[in-house]
């Protein structure tokens, strides 16, 4: 199983979209592996080509989108300042009197794959849905121009971003003259996960149920059950782990710290291809986190998009005792990596760092000073090596993570802390008292420990996959897909028609 299948188209997009961000050219925490996520959507969105049934954009005359004015602030109404926020909708497999399935949009800009593909669109098709998506408020095309400056940022909460929801849900009844009484089911994946279960939480006369995928609804600062989650799955042998991979890792990094400790920078640089000298503790702290984002990123992302390393890969390279020390065998990682990314080397600089998340300037690619804004604000988030399990540096600690908070927003520790309290006492973290909520997780998304993972009640339930990660179910079938992946979605698509079927006898009753 060979490292770094990139292939040139992919290469491009990546290259691309980082000069059109105007980001420093290597840099990649956090945002490449956005990119990547956006690339994988955009090869699913080629085999649509074959839903169209030919080419040109008249065969294209079910899919509609635009935009709609929205109220920048929905909790005062002193305040008459507005946005427009884009939508799409897939016609293709609407049946009059069909219901409706809203797909809701997150943390990066909408495309309209959102409506052509993955398991919400196949689940349309049998049941005769209009599949609707509303592009998350600040992301993508649904921001204003001064939309980044610090004095905006205040209207980027989850909370404003439900309360969009409601006029999207009455613009849509319109446009299509829906009866009232039409059934909507909500989907989401991520962060979008969690607005979906929100939705039906806070809003359940507008939203009949609701799949929260791989959602964290559960909001927590200092996040050290991510590298747990990354460790079991770099030893877990059903994804190709295993005990002496997870022992390399562990080892390598720990080369890496001391050599951090001992301020043997200019080898680090050397070894791990910096752009520019490692300046102090920063930047060393920085290396350390995109070292590490590789094997995170290949745990989350465990085989969904063919130019990503997987778990395999990685473990093949770390367990290959004939390529010299641990270190040497990460170093190795590192390079096959910045080979993939198409760059000669790698920008480890905090202040650059720092420069990208003040950013105020707006494209459609912008995503990190909002998401990041979001992890102050609502949500923490943090992925550090606070627990002995982690096979990282332990340099990656919550000092380090969050001090991003002060230094770009100018938000506190104390205020982090009281904000994701906030959020949890606010939706009830775990534990929602929702109904008709499914939350999907998989057992080695490092993210599944801030999710539902047990039945609540009888109508709030979970399901956790063996051995998939995030959002796998969202995607679209593949012949490829493992047993408990095809198992879980023939139990989602199974508990939306038994939604369906409950909401045509309520109809009938009343
Ligand atoms: C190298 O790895 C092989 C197989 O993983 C193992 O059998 C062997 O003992 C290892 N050699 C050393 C020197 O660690
Ligand atoms: C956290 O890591 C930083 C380096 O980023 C280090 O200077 C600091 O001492 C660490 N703090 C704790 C509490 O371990
Ligand atoms: C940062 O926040 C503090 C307290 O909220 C405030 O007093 C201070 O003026 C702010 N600094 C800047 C540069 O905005
Ligand atoms: C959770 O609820 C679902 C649907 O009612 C049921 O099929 C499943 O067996 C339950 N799981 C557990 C662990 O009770
Ligand atoms: C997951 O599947 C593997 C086989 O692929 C099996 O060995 C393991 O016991 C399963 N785990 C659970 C929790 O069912
Ligand atoms: C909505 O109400 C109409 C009558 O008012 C009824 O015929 C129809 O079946 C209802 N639709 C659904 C989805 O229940």
């Amino acid at each position: 199983m060979g490292a770094s299948r990139l292939s040139g188209a992919a290469l491009l997009l990546v290259l691309l979209s980082l000069a059109q961000a105007g980001k420093n050219f290597w840099l990649f925490r956090q945002y490449v592996l956005r990119l990547q996520e956006k690339h994988a959507m955009k090869e699913a969105y080629g085999r649509l080509q074959l839903l169209a049934q030919g080419p040109g954009p008249r065969a294209w005359h079910f899919l509609d989108s635009g935009s709609i004015r929205q109220p920048l602030d929905h909790f005062n109404w002193q305040d008459s300042r507005t946005f427009n926020q884009r939508f799409w909708v897939n016609r293709k497999f609407w049946q009059r009197k069909g219901p409706v399935f809203l797909y809701i949009g997150g943390e990066s800009e909408l495309m309209e794959y959102s409506v052509l593909s993955g398991h919400h669109v196949e689940m349309a098709e049998k049941y005769g849905a209009l599949v609707v998506a509303l592009e998350h408020r600040f992301y993508g095309a649904s921001i204003n121009p001064d939309g980044l400056e610090d004095h905006n940022l205040q209207f980027l909460t989850s909370q404003q971003a439900l309360t969009d929801l409601l006029s999207f849900h009455r613009f849509v009844i319109q446009k299509y003259k829906l009866a009232e009484n039409t059934t909507w089911i909500c989907f989401g994946g991520s962060y979008p996960g969690n607005l979906a279960a929100w939705f039906r939480l806070k809003y359940p006369h507008l939203v009949f149920a609701a799949v929260a995928s791989s959602a964290p609804v559960k909001a927590q600062v200092d996040f050290t059950g991510y590298d747990k989650v990354v460790a079991a799955s770099l030893s877990n042998p059903v994804i190709y782990g295993s005990k002496e991979c997870l022992a390399a890792v562990t080892e390598a990094f720990s080369t890496v710290d001391n050599l951090v400790r001992a301020r043997q920078l200019a080898k680090l640089a050397k070894d791990f291809r910096s752009c520019e000298p490692l300046e102090g503790m920063d930047d060393s702290v920085q290396l350390l986190y995109n070292l590490a984002d590789i094997f995170m990123g290949a745990v989350q992302y465990n085989g969904a998009f063919s130019f990503l390393p997987t778990v395999a890969d990685l473990c093949s390279v770390m367990t290959n005792n004939r390529t010299g020390s641990t270190y040497q065998r990460l170093v190795t990682v590192n390079d096959r990596f910045i080979k993939t990314l198409g760059g000669p080397c790698m920008d480890y600089s905090f202040a650059d760092w720092l420069k990208v998340l003040r950013d105020t300037r707006v494209t459609e690619a912008s995503m990190l000073r909002q998401w990041f804004f979001q992890t102050c604000t609502e949500f923490g988030y943090y992925q550090t090596c606070d627990d002995p399990a982690c096979p990282f540096s332990h340099l990656m600690n919550l000092t380090s993570s969050l001090s991003i908070c002060p230094q770009v927003y100018n938000i506190s520790f104390r205020r982090v802390q009281e904000a994701v309290a906030f959020t949890n006492d606010y939706y009830g973290a775990d534990h929602p008292k929702a109904s008709r909520v499914l939350f999907v997780n998989g057992d080695i998304d490092p993210w599944h420990v801030l999710s539902v993972l047990k039945n609540q009640s009888l109508s709030e339930t979970a399901i956790l996959i063996n051995g998939t990660s995030h959002c796998a179910n969202m995607f679209p079938s593949s012949p490829k897909d493992p047993l408990p992946l095809v198992q879980a979605r023939q139990q989602i698509s199974t508990q939306v028609g038994k939604w369906l079927e409950l909401a045509r006898t309520m109809h009938q009753d009343s």
